[in-house]
């Protein structure tokens, strides 16, 4: 294929995003990882499913950057995952360690890639690629929004009994405890929720959604969801490679929006062949834009733990 994916670690986020993506049939695939033959192992077994699964890209594994030359777009997953007690925050130094050698490398192997952050605090560690990288904005990206409102969507038409794919959410503001689902934003093909859901409910939603990577680490126990996370990461990296202008939230840098500057963010944006190619600016309430900028205050705040 003449399209190229390089997934940062091979973990439950990264072999999942490589399958993902190998099933959607747009893009050569190479993992990488620091464990020696990990992802060597599952790009093997991954190559192995595609005359079954009919893909035809090539997955393959390294342990070694430079094997990212050539890649249209870069999916971060390397770092450690929350156990249960564990916030995201508490991810903080160990991952911020493992994303400014991944910026640097992904720098010199792959310059003109895109880069789509998963590994967290999400946030964060999409402003630490950004400067890890140097590269414009534009090319930095975190994958966070899309999941939190695909989380949405789901407890939408669980509680409907409707299509899941009849459901749009959207869901910005940081990807933790303060995130901000827009339930004024939420519909049914077109139907807003609020005719269909008792305003009561409709905030048990939204807090469940607001837990729900918590609610999973506390199932799982050892780790934090992956299927949903590396769909997410997969749906951003396609609408950026297949130029397709899809409006998603994501997290994106922020220079005076919603009256936030300098910090990385989930807000609606389109994504297309040149990355972040717009941010919008929705007409946001008083109570919803307090909370998107408390969010950012908080993370503003985590930023200068990490020398920011
Ligand atoms: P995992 O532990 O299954 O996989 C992480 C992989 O990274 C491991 O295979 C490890 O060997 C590798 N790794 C560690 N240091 C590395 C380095 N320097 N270079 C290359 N690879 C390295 O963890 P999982 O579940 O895949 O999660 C990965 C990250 O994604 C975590 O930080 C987690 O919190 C985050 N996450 C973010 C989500 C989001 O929506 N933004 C959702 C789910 C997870
Ligand atoms: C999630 O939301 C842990 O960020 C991860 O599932």
């Amino acid at each position: 294929m003449n399209r190229k994916i390089a997934v940062i670690g091979a973990g439950n986020v990264g072999a999942s995003a490589a399958q993902y993506a190998a099933e959607a049939n747009f893009a050569d695939v190479v993992l990488i990882d620091i464990v020696e033959g990990l992802p060597q192992g599952k790009a093997l077994d991954l190559t192995q499913a595609g005359p079954v699964r009919g893909y035809n890209g090539m997955v393959t594994g390294s342990n070694n950057y430079k094997d990212i030359k050539g890649a249209d777009v870069v999916i971060m997953t390397a770092g450690i995952p929350r156990k249960p007690g564990m916030s995201r925050e508490d991810l903080l130094s160990i991952n911020a360690g493992i994303v400014a050698t991944a910026g640097k490398n992904i720098k010199k192997y792959a310059p003109k890639a895109f880069v789509i952050v998963v590994s967290n605090p999400l946030d964060i560690m999409t402003y630490h690629m950004w400067k890890s990288t140097g590269f414009p904005e534009n090319r930095v990206v975190g994958q966070a929004g899309v999941l939190d409102s695909t989380r949405f969507r789901a407890f939408v038409a669980m509680e409907l009994g409707v299509a899941m794919r009849d459901v749009n959410a959207m869901v910005l503001g940081g990807h933790g405890d303060t995130m901000v689902p827009l339930p004024r934003y939420t519909t049914v093909n077109g139907v807003p929720i609020k005719e269909l859901i008792p305003a009561k409910r409709i905030k048990e939603i939204s807090d469940r959604t607001c837990g729900g990577g918590g609610e999973i680490v506390k199932l799982l126990k050892t780790g934090s969801a992956y299927y949903a996370p590396a769909a997410s990461s997969v749906e951003m990296a396609r609408a950026i490679m297949c130029d397709e202008k899809r409006l998603l939230p994501c997290s994106c840098h922020l220079s005076g929006q919603y009256g936030i500057k300098n910090i990385y963010i989930g807000v609606p944006a389109i994504l297309g062949g040149g990355g972040v190619e717009k941010i919008l600016e929705l007409q946001l309430n008083k109570s919803e834009l307090k909370a998107l900028q408390a969010s950012a205050k908080k993370y503003q705040g985590v930023l200068k733990e990490i020398g920011y």
